[in-house]
């Protein structure tokens, strides 16, 4: 297959792969303040922790699709590794934003997620009504959550933005 064609399918899965990792702030955001309301079962919650940690596979998933994709586009384009801290200096920019991302996401925000899903788990195993330290266990998980999704929310919107301006004309 000529290298053109290769070059419209890695770009095609590029796309598909920004999708996959966008999946899981937007969905997180779409039902955060449910997650945030005292009101909302407890049940409930941890049925939608049980969701989101789906979606940060999904995101994973998306993050191995960008790498895979992103070599491929290297090679079609002749995009040379030397040429990161060159010319194509912003790609370089991307890549490096890209890291900051994986780094805290699998220290921190993936992390953060599956222990928010636990608390909430045994919060909603309690029976009806989880105790006070409980509920306070599932709000320290919530902050922990926020406080480490905020910076893989913020490098995200900026990479996608560099690498907008990254791509050849
Ligand atoms: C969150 C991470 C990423 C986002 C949001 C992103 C987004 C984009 C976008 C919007 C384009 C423009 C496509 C076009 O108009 O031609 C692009 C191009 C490209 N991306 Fe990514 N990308 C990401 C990660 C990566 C990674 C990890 C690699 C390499 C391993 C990579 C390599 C490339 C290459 C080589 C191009 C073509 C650049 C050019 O034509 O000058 N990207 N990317």
């Amino acid at each position: 297959m000529a290298t053109d064609s290769w070059d419209h399918i890695f770009l095609f899965f590029h796309m598909v792969g920004i999708g996959l990792i966008l999946s899981l702030p937007i969905s997180a955001h779409m039902i955060k303040g449910a997650m945030a309301n005292p009101k909302f079962p407890i049940r409930a919650k941890a049925r939608i922790a049980v969701f989101l940690t789906n979606m940060d596979e999904i995101a994973k998933i998306g993050a191995l699709v960008l790498i895979a994709t992103g070599i491929g586009l290297m090679w079609t384009r002749g995009i040379p590794v030397s040429r990161l801290w060159g010319g194509d200096w912003k790609l370089g920019v991307v890549l490096l934003l890209f890291a900051l991302i994986v780094i805290n996401g699998n220290l921190f925000a993936g992390r953060a997620i599956r222990q928010g899903r636990q608390v909430l788990e045994q919060a909603a195993a309690t029976g009806e009504r989880p105790t006070p330290e409980m509920l306070e266990k599932v709000q320290k998980a919530r902050q922990f959550i926020s406080i480490t999704g905020a910076p893989q929310i913020g490098i995200l919107a900026v990479t996608v933005l560099v690498a907008a301006f990254a791509a050849s004309p």
